[in-house]
């Protein structure tokens, strides 16, 4: 038996292990103690209202933001040593935006090869094939050669996804990949994420797509405020919530409609 199997339970066991995590904008502390983390191969969906810090948590993860406080490991490294080469680390994580970010002046296939050719040093005809390996499994094998102007956004996005997935990452971290959307263009989107996690990816999703959150995830945790209030799977979440403040915003999220009416109602 390796160390490893004998300790499941340490950070270097974990694909992402966050310890005490703090992070203030000047007086605005806006991540006050994170304890959690996401095992190898789990698909794990953080929910919460606007403002509770959730992109903050992603972004302390890959280093986008320093934390104030706390330790952050990833695949067995400690992002937060002061020692710590980022750029290495930063390779083995995926990470897509709300907004997909390609370049508009490469095609699809040039959006993918660029950062494996700069960053991999992998050579054109290895990166196209890469490349062209996953357009496809995001279903976009016919748009090898359009620009991103000419692509929808739910396109766009899928394009993102195989750029990211052609670094080969360790784990992927999603912002809210579906929000800037028309409804029609989520779905084709939230299914290529869902072959992902089939697949055993590793992914840290921030979504307000409760049913994707309720078909895929592992594991749902609920912020509010800066602190994780709840998490579990999603039957005990999303579908039995222990807190009243998660109770508010599921029936905000999945009934907006409802939601407002009551607000109007206990308005004296
Ligand atoms: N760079 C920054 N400088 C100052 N304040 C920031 C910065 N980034 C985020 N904040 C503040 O931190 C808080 C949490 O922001 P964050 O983006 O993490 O929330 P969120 O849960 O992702 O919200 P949303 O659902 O709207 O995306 C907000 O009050 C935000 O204004
Ligand atoms: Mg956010």
């Amino acid at each position: 038996m390796t160390t490893e199997q004998a300790a499941p339970e340490t950070a270097a066991a974990q694909a992402i292990d966050v310890q005490g995590l703090r992070k203030s904008f000047g007086e605005l502390e806006v991540l006050r103690g994170i304890d959690f983390s996401v095992a190898r191969g789990e698909v794990v969906c953080v929910i919460g209202p606007s403002g509770s810090g959730k992109s903050t948590l992603l972004r302390c993860v890959n280093l986008l933001e320093e934390p104030s406080a706390g330790r952050v490991t990833v695949a067995g490294t400690e992002v937060t040593d002061p020692d710590v080469d980022i750029d290495l680390v930063r390779r083995r994580i995926g990470m897509v935006f709300q907004s997909f970010n390609l370049f508009p002046h490469l095609t699809a296939l040039e959006n993918l090869t660029i950062a494996q050719r700069r960053v991999l040093r992998r050579d054109r005809p290895e990166a196209e094939r890469i490349a062209r390996a996953n357009l496809e499994r995001v279903g976009l094998s016919d748009k090898a050669s359009a620009y991103p102007a000419k692509l929808s956004g739910g396109q766009q996005q899928r394009v993102a996804i195989a750029r990211a997935l052609s670094m080969e990452p360790e784990l992927m971290l999603f912002d809210e990949p579906t929000s800037a959307l028309d409804p029609e263009l989520v779905g084709d989107v939230l299914a290529v994420m869902r072959g992902l996690a089939q697949d055993g990816m590793t992914m840290l999703v921030v979504t307000h797509e409760m049913s994707f959150a309720r078909e895929v995830a592992d594991r749902v945790v609920f912020m509010d405020g800066g602190v994780i209030v709840e998490e579990g799977t999603p039957e005990q979440v999303v579908g039995a919530p222990q807190h009243e403040r998660t109770r508010t915003f599921l029936a905000r999220v999945l009934d907006p409609a409802a939601a407002e009416v009551s607000e109007v109602a206990d308005t004296p």
